[in-house]
């Protein structure tokens, strides 16, 4: 059996069998859930501190329930009101709630990085969890995506999964990336423009593609990607219309996938921009699913991490 986990700051180099386990104990969550269980005490008596440095809807949500369910206390640490705002550097914040008695801090940072330096000045007994660092990682999200992409075709030997977008910028395109690859999927493609592209030495797998309409052909499932403005200073932005004309997901699109195609988006999703509102919403959608797997892979992370 794999060693459990510590910290969870990346999904490279992680064992299939530890991905399958954290999808394994997310499944069981989620039935325990689903009959009625709605609170756990695995963690009680354990603290969890919510410490991101970037807005988040979804991902520091979801800890704080997925925590609470267990049984934890949480502290959601607004750094909009905190000493951060005085000039107070990062590793004294972390010493100084490090002193209050935590058992895991919940990182989201613009600099990639930050979860392993924090790994390396955290106290001995403290897990770090990366909710998020720049555009390299984001490690439950790629576990929850593989959830949801499981759950409608465990088959992934035989799948073809697109991955349309802002890639270069993408920390969940990368972690995505990991899983499935780690998941023995069989093609994953890539597809974008050119300038959104990130190098191959630095995203090695997957087939590139410049157009969508022969990307996406035949694909099992498709995976939307927002363009992230907030990490483009030196890109020209792509024209919003022009973009949606070659890299949106329609209806028309859509339908050159394989029957059934799995639309995915980790959210926040721009409709009109990298998706049409009528897919976003259509029958084919699992976006709402993939929030709802959320709380269950992170419910599942939390335990292998702190349950004693
Ligand atoms: N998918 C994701 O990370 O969403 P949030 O930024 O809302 O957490």
């Amino acid at each position: 059996m794999s060693p459990r986990l510590r910290h969870l700051t990346t999904l490279e180099n992680l064992p299939r069998e530890t991905i399958e386990r954290l999808l394994d104990r997310a499944e069981s969550l989620r039935d325990a859930c689903a009959h009625g269980t709605r609170k756990l005490d695995v963690l009680a008596g354990r603290t969890v501190l919510n410490l991101f440095f970037e807005p988040s809807t979804r991902t520091r949500t979801s800890f704080e329930l997925a925590a609470r369910r267990l049984g934890a206390d949480v502290v959601n640490f607004d750094i909009g009101l905190s000493s951060t705002s005085k000039g107070e550097e990062l590793f004294d914040t972390l010493h100084t709630l490090e002193a209050m008695h935590l058992d895991a801090i919940i990182v989201r940072h613009k600099e990639s990085g930050t979860p392993e330096e924090l790994v390396r000045h955290a106290m001995s007994g403290v897990s770090v969890i990366n909710a998020g660092d720049g555009n390299r990682a984001h490690p439950t999200q790629g576990l929850l995506d593989a959830l949801t992409i499981r759950q409608h075709r465990p088959d992934f030997e035989n799948l073809r999964v697109v991955i349309c977008g802002d890639i270069k910028h993408s920390r969940v395109a990368r972690s995505d990336i990991t899983a499935l690859a780690t998941l023995g999927v069989k093609e994953i493609r890539l597809c974008g423009p050119q300038e959104l592209m990130p190098g191959i030495e630095e995203v090695p797998q997957g087939r590139r593609y410049d157009r969508f309409d022969q990307a996406i052909d035949g694909a099992d499932a498709v995976i939307m990607l927002r363009l992230q403005k907030e990490r483009m200073a030196s890109i020209e932005l792509p024209d919003e219309a022009a973009y949606f004309t070659h890299y949106g997901l329609d209806q028309r699109r859509l339908a050159l996938a394989a029957p059934g195609c799995l639309v995915m988006h980790p959210g926040p999703i721009n409709r009109g921009i990298e998706i049409a509102p009528e897919v976003a919403d259509g029958a084919q959608s699992r976006i709402l699913e993939q929030v709802g797997n959320g709380v269950f892979i992170r419910m599942a992370v939390l335990n292998e991490l702190l349950a004693r």
